[in-house]
């Protein structure tokens, strides 16, 4: 059986959607605001250049967001940029600095206020984060299903943290309702109809990890060819591909959107093709949990219609296969520490260039011995315990 999907389809018209919110001069603002925060700096590009020979492919890079501030993923960069833009806003702060928001009399300006969040935990451990650097106060909703270790990571940063008994989309439902209903600040990372400000500013948070990516190659005198992105709502993926689309124009580098196959909205909606929002529906059982959502945001999704021709599902061998490798790495290869859903994008390179029954799918996907490739490792091991029963016990096996 195989463990990877994909729908290749060309590429007619790119679209320019995103354009205005996902393009350089943001990007350079929001890293701005990042070199500001405590703890900042780049994370790691890790070269794996006896895997990418192994692959068949000229170059593999793998981004390893595990060391983005001490919080072990790279949501807090969307969390922080989004918080401080709302606060800035609300005390009439022109600038979006850090030492700025956190000057005595900004704090006294701001009062307490209180921000509620959905999340499978990196997103909501983004957020805490951020409010307690504030002094802010932060409710934090997790599926059914989540860890006590994660719940208990975001609990350590100073806010209330439950588990629901509904999967995530609903969770997001019911944050959004007790927001309104006690008059909180709701901070989503996807959209919903009427909701996108948010999101959005979440979403040019993500670009740091970009921009230092693209800045790394270019001091190497490369830009990737081909870029996998992994997507539960499709927000990273939206925003980062934008964003490249729009650094590489015309030389713009191929996208393959991975998903895990128990969530396959967006791999679902492309294939439909004909407008319809294809919704996963129950449980989401997958060990992805950053990527077991059922809705996907639709700025992402109309941002990947018009810039992405590949979209892929993964199973949890493959995802864990991934985390492995990463974790293994052959000699003269960095090592990167790669979860369950940081692992997935590195997980589909993997299955489409070391298996041969996929040699026509790697073929759709123009993966060759030019290639230069870029995943994005986004958490580390935000569940040891699962972690270790992946790597050390081999849970689930590989096929
Ligand atoms: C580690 C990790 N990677 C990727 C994603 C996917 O991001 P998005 O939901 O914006 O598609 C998530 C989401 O929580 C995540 O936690």
């Amino acid at each position: 059986m195989t463990d990877i999907k994909l729908f290749h389809r060309p590429l007619i018209e790119k679209n320019n959607c995103g354009r205005n919110n996902f393009n350089d001069e943001v990007a350079e603002k929001v890293l701005a605001f990042h070199r500001t925060l405590p703890g900042y700096k780049p994370t790691p590009l890790a070269q794996l250049p006896a895997l990418a020979k192994r692959c068949g492919v000229a170059g593999l890079y793998v981004k390893d967001e595990s060391k983005r501030f001490g919080l072990n993923a790279f949501k807090g960069l969307g969390g922080s940029w989004c918080l401080a833009n709302l606060i800035a806003k609300k005390i009439g702060l022109q600038s979006i600095d850090f030492h700025e928001l956190c000057a005595p009399e900004s704090l006294k300006r701001l009062g307490k206020n209180t921000f509620i969040t959905a999340t499978d935990g990196n997103h909501g451990m983004g957020i805490a984060w951020t409010a307690q650097q504030l002094q802010q106060n932060c409710v934090v909703y997790l599926p059914k299903g989540s860890t006590e270790e994660r719940v208990e990571r975001i609990r350590r940063v100073g806010a209330t943290a439950e588990v629901t008994d509904m999967n995530y989309d609903q969770t997001v439902e019911y944050a959004q309702s007790l927001a309104a209903k006690n008059g909180w600040e709701f901070v989503q990372d996807t959209d919903r109809p009427g909701y996108t400000e948010i999101p959005t500013l979440i979403m040019q948070g993500y670009l740091t990890m970009a921009r230092e990516a693209v800045d790394e190659l270019k001091d190497k005198g490369l830009k990737p060819t081909h870029v996998f992105l992994q997507a539960g709502v499709g927000s990273m993926a939206g925003s980062i591909a934008s964003y490249l689309a729009s650094v590489y124009e015309d030389d713009m580098p191929v996208f393959v959107i991975v998903e895990a196959d128990a969530a396959d909205c967006i791999h679902k909606t492309m294939e439909c093709g004909d407008g319809t929002v294809h919704v996963a529906q129950g449980d989401l059982a997958t060990m992805m949990a950053g990527l077991a959502c059922g809705i996907p945001s639709m700025t992402g999704l109309r941002i990947l219609e018009g810039v992405a021709e590949n979209f892929a599902t993964i199973t949890d061998r493959a995802a864990a296969r991934g985390m492995r490798m990463l974790g293994n790495p052959l000699e003269g290869d960095d090592r990167v520490i790669s979860g369950e859903s940081g692992a997935a994008g590195f997980g589909a390179f993997i299955e489409l260039t070391l298996e041969e029954e996929n040699l026509n799918l790697r073929k759709a996907a123009g993966l060759d011995e030019n290639s230069v490739v870029l995943c994005f490792s986004t958490e580390g091991d935000t569940d040891k315990a699962h972690y270790r029963k992946v790597v050390w016990q081999g849970v689930p096996p590989s096929a």
